[in-house]
């Protein structure tokens, strides 16, 4: 296969014909790494914004996807085909009536492009998407490269508009991409900001990372689609003073990655964690984020979320105790002894939350320095938990603070199976996928 560059398609490797099922894939390491073999059509309109879609090309690849740009005549007035081509290593498309269909496909009777790449692709991806663009798909236009893949397409589909404001705000884009919503697209919406024609308002388009996040969570099977979790994660804070409090260390990195595992899976996300190193870059659709400072906020704002969960993983790690008595102000170390502090129990969250527990499987952590499966199968009983996952804490293997991890996970039912030691993320889809093969 050859583009406009010249360059050969090394990006563009894998020409199976059937959409093979996540399942048989492995799991991934990372958010992004779900996109690894991925066959997708990126095409590009004419807006400014087009110069963000190199980026989000060069995102794809990175995390492994098979990348084929097909380019508007219009977007090429912002960007050329070969920066796509150079930042991919992949075909670039532009017109409806050459023929780049690849040589792998030159065995098939099909060598039109709109038709080959349709059939090839697994998802398309349209970015920046123009309020014009978003009108021909919306009516089934199909008079150049882009809008003619696009129809001849009928895989998982994702716009992320950008334009002016107004263009964005008038009801003829608004109906548009509504229809394009019922009709199964996903739309990937910017947050307000500064757009380049100096207004600021909506408009803007998705950042790529939520972009990319998005087309993985489209090319997923959805094992967890349809379902509602809630995620806690993170350190809880203790107030002495208005400037003290007792915490610990843990970092908040498996709580979000059992968060976004759990999103990219399809399910419905409320991750309730406290503070936390480990922050969501962005905000993305599904994946509600609620801040918790204290252990009693924590309580309560799980047991505010839990109606309706399929489960419940407590991954948080909250103070067993608190001071005893909230000091107003800064405590002075002038002109007094050094004071001395009284503390109080902290409310155990999961054996307080029993009696709402209903049919939501209750997943637990614990983290022990020594005796790990008897003190975990102690808490297992103790919690009226479905599952605890049992890790080290301190020495060489502890997992707080640190990247991977290595888990037991033990049932109430007795079954045990051993996790990693891997990436936290690769060990959350791991955790979903065993919990959700247990329970059908
Ligand atoms: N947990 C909870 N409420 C608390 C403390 C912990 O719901 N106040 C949850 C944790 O989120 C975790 C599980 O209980 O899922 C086990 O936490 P861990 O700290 O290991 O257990 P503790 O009950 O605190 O027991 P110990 O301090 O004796 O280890």
């Amino acid at each position: 296969m050859s583009d406009k560059s010249g360059k050969s398609d090394k990006n563009d490797r894998s020409d199976q014909g059937d959409r093979s099922d996540e399942y048989a894939r492995s799991a991934p390491d990372s958010p992004l790494a779900a996109l690894k073999d991925r066959r997708i059509i990126l095409t590009v309109t004419g807006g400014i914004a087009a110069y963000k879609a190199a980026e989000l090309s060069r995102l794809l690849v990175k995390s492994g996807a098979l990348v084929r740009v097909v380019m508007t005549e219009a977007s090429q007035k912002f960007v050329t085909p070969l920066t796509f081509s150079s930042l991919t290593g992949g075909p670039v498309a532009t017109d409806l009536w050459e023929n780049h269909s690849s040589s792998e496909n030159s065995s098939q009777l099909n060598n039109i492009t709109h038709v080959a790449w349709s059939q090839w692709a697994e998802a398309i991806a349209t970015a920046p998407a123009t309020a014009d663009f978003l009108a021909k798909l919306a009516h089934g236009l199909a008079d150049d490269l882009a809008s003619a893949t696009a129809l001849a397409f009928n895989g998982p589909r994702l716009v992320a508009p950008a334009m002016n404001t107004q263009m964005y705000l008038n009801q003829a884009t608004v109906d548009n991409l509504e229809l394009l919503r019922r009709r199964g697209y996903r739309i990937a919406s910017g947050s307000e900001g500064l757009l380049a024609c100096g207004t600021v308002g909506k408009g803007r388009m998705a950042s790529v990372w939520v972009i990319a996040m998005e087309l993985a969570r489209l090319l997923s099977s959805g094992p967890l689609k349809g379902k509602k979790v809630v995620v806690t994660g993170g350190a809880t804070r203790e107030p002495w003073d208005d400037i003290r409090f007792l915490s610990n260390r843990s970092s908040g990195l498996m709580g979000l990655a059992l968060a976004q595992a759990a999103w990219l899976m399809g399910a419905d996300v409320t991750y309730i964690s406290g503070p936390a190193a480990a922050e969501p870059p962005e905000t993305l659709e599904g994946l509600r984020v609620m801040k918790i400072g204290t252990t009693q906020d924590l309580y309560e704002t799980v047991e505010d979320n839990l109606e309706g969960a399929w489960a419940l993983v407590m991954n948080a790690a909250p103070a067993d105790f608190r001071p005893k008595d909230l000091v107003r102000g800064k405590i002075s170390k002038s002109g007094q002894q050094v004071p001395s502090l009284v503390l109080a129990r902290t409310v155990d969250i999961l054996s307080s939350l029993k009696p709402k527990k209903g049919n939501t499987i209750f997943v637990g952590f614990a983290a022990e320095e020594d005796s790990l499966i008897e003190r975990a199968k102690e808490k297992l009983k103790r919690k009226n938990l479905d599952y605890i996952a049992a890790n080290q804490a301190g020495g060489s293997g502890s997992a707080f603070g640190s990247e991977s991890i290595s888990l037991n996970l033990l049932s109430a039912k007795g079954s045990m199976q051993t996790i990693g030691p891997t990436s936290k993320f690769q060990a959350s889809w791991l955790l979903w996928e065993r919990v959700l093969a247990s329970e059908q």
